[in-house]
């Protein structure tokens, strides 16, 4: 990997294939979907942490404000030698704040899987925290079921879930999810979890129609991902960004529509898509509090501590097995 620093990358990133035989699937059902991961390529994971500093996205500044708040009692739960498992770490910015405020942490385990940016920002921490060992893992997050062993032993593994982007998840993956990391941190381990809550849905439809356009750039992108990696024939311009919260599922829904009847290649297959049809690329859950306790509970989770913001928006939990 050409790196000093960063001696060993777990790489698992799913290749074209699997790009290809996921996107074939989606776009054969009869509400058209794309699995929201392929969203994040280079200039999609780019776009996304432009949306982050938007002000209409509450999302990324409002955690960032109650983690400021909290930081003290938040790295006390987590406790000393702990060794911090990052899904979904991006630009691995968040969690340097709390790097800052542990007790001596052994290891810091990034897992994301836009490769590029992972190896880059892995060799920039390792720079910056020379006592801490940092060992990326490049996958899709639910196929990684053994850890890179730390040097120093840890007492215990604490995963680290920001942003919200369980709300990514239906709730049976989210409750997979739970399982999945019961059975890698054991019954000693912990989760500290970002989770978006229910709000006005006129804060929530801002946050997702943002006025600079960053949001419906970030949607589209995914076509222009699937022209470059399987050379489709996709016009991103015959398609527009559409993104609305449904209440009744609690929900914020994106999708892509056809402006025209249009057919499209992927792969060896003619995909024709009707005008004013969609594509489903991303749901974005909104919680109570209780329902998501009642969600974590189904996963194996107890909600140990919550932290808000003032105006309740967003959440920050602690939570450990049950
Ligand atoms: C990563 N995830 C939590 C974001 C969200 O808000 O659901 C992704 C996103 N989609 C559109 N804007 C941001």
């Amino acid at each position: 990997m050409g790196n000093r620093l960063v001696h060993r990358a777990y790489d698992l990133e799913p290749g074209r294939e699997s790009l290809l035989r996921e996107a074939l699937a989606g776009l054969r059902r009869p509400q058209k979907e794309l699995p929201t991961k392929y969203l994040y390529d280079e200039r999609g994971a780019g776009l996304f942490d432009r949306i982050c500093k938007l002000e209409d996205y509450y999302i990324t500044r409002t955690e960032a404000s109650i983690m400021e708040a909290n930081i003290g009692e938040i790295a006390k739960c987590l406790g000393r030698l702990v060794a911090l498992v990052e899904y979904g770490s991006g630009n691995c910015k968040k969690v340097r704040h709390l790097l800052d405020h542990l007790d001596d942490p052994v290891a810091y385990i990034p897992i994301d899987i836009s490769r590029e940016q992972l190896l880059h920002v892995a060799e920039q921490l390792a720079s910056d925290y020379p006592d801490l060992e940092v060992q990326p893992v490049c996958a899709d997050y639910l196929s990684v079921l053994d850890l890179p062993a730390s040097k120093r032993p840890a007492r215990r593994r604490c995963v680290y879930f920001p942003g919200s982007t369980i709300g990514n998840f239906e709730p049976a993956a989210a409750q997979f999810f739970f399982k999945h990391i019961r059975g890698v941190c054991g019954r000693t381990g912990a989760l500290l979890i970002g989770v978006d809550l229910q709000k006005d849905p006129a804060v929530l439809h801002r946050a997702y129609n943002d006025r600079e356009g960053i949001t419906a750039a970030f949607n589209l992108n995914v076509l222009e991902r699937m022209n470059r990696e399987l050379g489709c024939d996709f016009q991103p311009a015959r398609f527009y960004h559409y993104a609305f919260y449904n209440p009744g599922q609690g929900r914020i829904e994106m999708h892509l529509i056809s402006r025209h009847a249009q057919t499209v290649r992927v792969g060896d297959e003619a995909i024709p898509i009707a005008a004013g049809e969609s594509i489903w690329t991303e749901s974005s859950y909104k919680y109570t509090l209780d329902g998501f306790a009642r969600l974590a509970a189904a996963g194996g989770f107890k909600t140990e501590r919550v932290w808000l913001d003032e105006q309740q928006w967003f959440s920050v939990q602690y939570l450990v097995p049950d």
